[in-house]
């Protein structure tokens, strides 16, 4: 087997335990009201890559963990990632019709009941977090950090940026502080808490923050280079949206080949960051390969 091959089947038994895992947490779609429920499942089950939790439990193991108490922080950070998909959909954010392959949730349960299930999910990540199985201080410093990383000096602060920006030329500065924001953010908490968990030290900490500031600056700008060279039936979304919504992308700040030389430049510096562990980081040095490949 590659190395690609084996991170794809570890990529794909994490997924497994964590859809369980939220499967679990989440009321049935019958549940009264029904139609919250259902638009709840209805978007966390549509086909996610699970990038974020797989990235949380990979860290958690790379510090010696083999238990599965870093599986309801995986599933939070899947709530949390889900909302600000459904919410970025909505026609007063990116009004976008598709995502996950699938008609967007307010295109089938309306924007009301979708603009709900987003603020549900919110929620419920926040309550499944509580249930973390470590001791008080930790759980607070969790709960802590996911309110900074996801709110409004976070990925809502990305998010406002972004839909503000649309049609304006802005600096490099700006797309970098979107980026930052909207999506690095989240990803530099699911390797954080898989290390906060972990129990790790200060140095290692600062490592891993690190790796995943720079793989979550990677992920948003593959992200807008898919948009422009991607297909529909792959990316599971409309290609040629960010140009025609005129957004603050890399690939419209720094052109096409300097964004794709940018990825390049961040998949390196992330591989050097996390190659200090040697081969106890295999996976997670060649996550960096897959997310800069990946076509969708
Ligand atoms: C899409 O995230 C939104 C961004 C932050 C770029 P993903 O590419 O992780 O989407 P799913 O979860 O696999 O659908
Ligand atoms: C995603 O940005 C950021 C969040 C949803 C937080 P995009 O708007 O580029 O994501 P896609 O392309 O719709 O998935
Ligand atoms: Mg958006
Ligand atoms: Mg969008
Ligand atoms: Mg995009």
């Amino acid at each position: 087997m590659t190395k690609m091959m084996r991170l794809k089947k570890d990529v794909k038994e994490k997924r497994e335990l964590v859809n369980i895992t939220i499967d679990r947490f989440l009321p049935r779609k019958d549940e009264y009201p029904k139609m919250v429920h259902k638009a709840i499942r209805y978007t966390l089950f549509a086909g996610g890559k699970r990038i974020r939790p797989y990235l949380a439990v990979t860290v958690y193991q790379l510090f010696g963990k083999i238990d599965k108490k870093i599986l309801p922080i995986a599933a939070a950070l899947e709530l949390i990632h889900t909302y600000s998909l459904i919410h970025d959909d909505l026609p007063d954010m990116d009004n976008d019709d598709y995502r996950r392959g699938k008609l967007a949730s307010h295109k089938i349960f309306g924007e009301d009941i979708a603009l709900l299930a987003g603020d549900a999910l919110i929620i419920e990540a926040f309550k499944i977090l509580n249930t973390v199985d470590v001791k008080s201080k930790t759980k607070i410093n969790l709960i802590k950090e996911f309110a900074e990383f996801t709110g409004d000096m976070g990925l809502i602060a990305g998010q406002a940026v972004d839909i503000e920006s649309e049609e304006k030329s802005v600096s490099r500065k700006t797309v970098d502080f979107i980026h930052q924001n909207k999506t690095a953010k989240l990803i530099t908490a699911a390797v954080r808490f898989g290390a906060i968990l972990a129990d790790t030290s200060e140095e290692d900490l600062r490592r891993i923050t690190e790796f995943g500031e720079t793989i979550g600056l990677l992920f948003q700008i593959v992200d807008d280079i898919l948009d422009v060279e991607g297909s529909k039936q792959k990316l599971g979304k409309r290609p040629g949206f960010d140009a025609v919504h005129g957004k603050a992308t890399y690939p419209k700040i720094f052109g096409l080949e300097n964004a794709k030389a940018k990825a390049e430049e961040l998949k390196n510096k992330a591989q050097t960051i996390i190659s200090f562990y040697g081969s106890k980081a295999e996976f997670l040095k060649k996550i960096c390969t897959y997310i800069t490949t990946r076509e969708f």
